[in-house]
């Protein structure tokens, strides 16, 4: 049954591998039998201080790699969010229905603001997940495709749904589903693996736009452990299991398979194996993202996309609106 999916990425970084694997080569998939919409979250980019110049950069990056991993623009709406001005007026309204106690549980939120000193935590970071929730509600979305570090913003977005329905005893919003892949969606660092892979690492992270040499030497020197046998266990192998996830997800096979691909193996011969199906990975990743850079079709895809977004967004905020009693023709 076709169904309406949605997701996006914010423009705070450039994209690393983790990205990839978690969400972005898992969007394609879904656009020949529903309705999909993918957009680059630039107004979550503000979260924290970023250069004007790299945001814009990153968000033209961003929607240059999203073809390059197949989505087509003919079957997919691919948009920015502030090109919708509905995002921030259903962010604005629902804020209404969120309470702070919940706001205080989310763990992204907490990690953040731990880095921060406490007098320079803007505003805009605490309600990002509201910001998220309107994101998915204007599109109906019942299929949310992200890593895992975004359940806890998806599931608060149900309860908002289910909160605002209840509320006014109607169905004006769909409940969402986050969509987790079982295996990939949370990519280590490969200097610590037991940090989540970020656009923030140099060390640890492998950027899809890296030179494939420097891809190669980062997963050579990706921290392992004292044994010598390539066996999956989070707990006690933190580093080998990394690099057997993002093995297996790169070639399609189970853990399991990959486990036993590298019976006897010293860690040597694994890493080469790994840094081959990254580096092969990246480099047809990196040369489709050349030609659509070089086509010059990025304002375009964002245009058409903007109006295609927008025409559903507004139709949804209208609903909400009536529904609330704020007085609209
Ligand atoms: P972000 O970079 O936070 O905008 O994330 C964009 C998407 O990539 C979200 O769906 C994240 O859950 C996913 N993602 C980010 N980092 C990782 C990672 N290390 N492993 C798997 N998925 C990730
Ligand atoms: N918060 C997501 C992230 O940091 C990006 C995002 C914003 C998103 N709005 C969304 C993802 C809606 C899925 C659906 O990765």
């Amino acid at each position: 049954m076709e169904q309406v999916v949605l997701s996006g990425i914010k423009p705070t970084g450039q994209l690393q591998l983790g990205n990839y694997i978690g969400a972005l080569r898992n969007f394609a998939k879904y656009q020949d039998d529903n309705q999909v919409f993918v957009f680059i979250a630039d107004l979550h980019a503000l979260t924290l201080p970023i250069d004007p110049q790299v945001l814009y950069n990153n968000t033209r990056d961003i929607v240059a790699f999203y073809l390059a991993c197949g989505l087509d623009p003919n079957k997919a709406t691919i948009f920015l969010q502030s090109d919708v001005p509905a995002h921030s007026e259903l962010g604005t309204i629902l804020g209404n229905y969120a309470y702070m106690g919940e706001m205080n549980r989310m763990t992204q939120f907490k990690e953040k603001a731990s880095k921060l000193n406490d007098k320079s935590i803007g505003l805009g970071l605490y309600t990002y997940p509201v910001l998220m929730a309107a994101d998915i509600l204007l599109y109906n979305a019942k299929t949310v495709p992200v890593g895992e570090d975004q359940k806890q913003h998806v599931e608060l977005c149900r309860n908002l749904a289910e909160r605002f329905n209840h509320r006014y005893k109607q169905d004006v919003f769909t409940i969402p589903t986050p969509v987790i892949n079982k295996t990939g969606a949370r990519i280590m660092s490969l200097s610590d693996p037991t940090k989540k892979m970020s656009k923030s690492d140099p060390k640890g992270d492998i950027l899809l736009k890296d030179d494939l040499k420097a891809v190669r030497k980062k997963i050579m020197s990706a921290v392992t452990d004292l044994e010598c046998e390539v066996r999956y266990d989070k707990e006690n192998k933190p580093g080998i299991s990394n690099l057997l996830t993002i093995y297996s997800c790169l070639k399609d096979i189970t853990i399991e398979e990959a486990e036993k691909e590298f019976i006897g193996c010293n860690y040597g011969t694994f890493k080469k194996a790994v840094a081959d199906v990254v580096c092969a990975t990246l480099e047809e990743l990196q040369a489709k993202y050349n030609q659509v850079i070089e086509s010059g079709i990025i304002d375009e895809v964002l245009q058409k996309g903007a109006e295609k977004a927008s025409k559903i967004a507004n139709e949804t905020v209208k609903r909400v609106k009536k529904v609330i009693g704020l007085y609209t023709k």
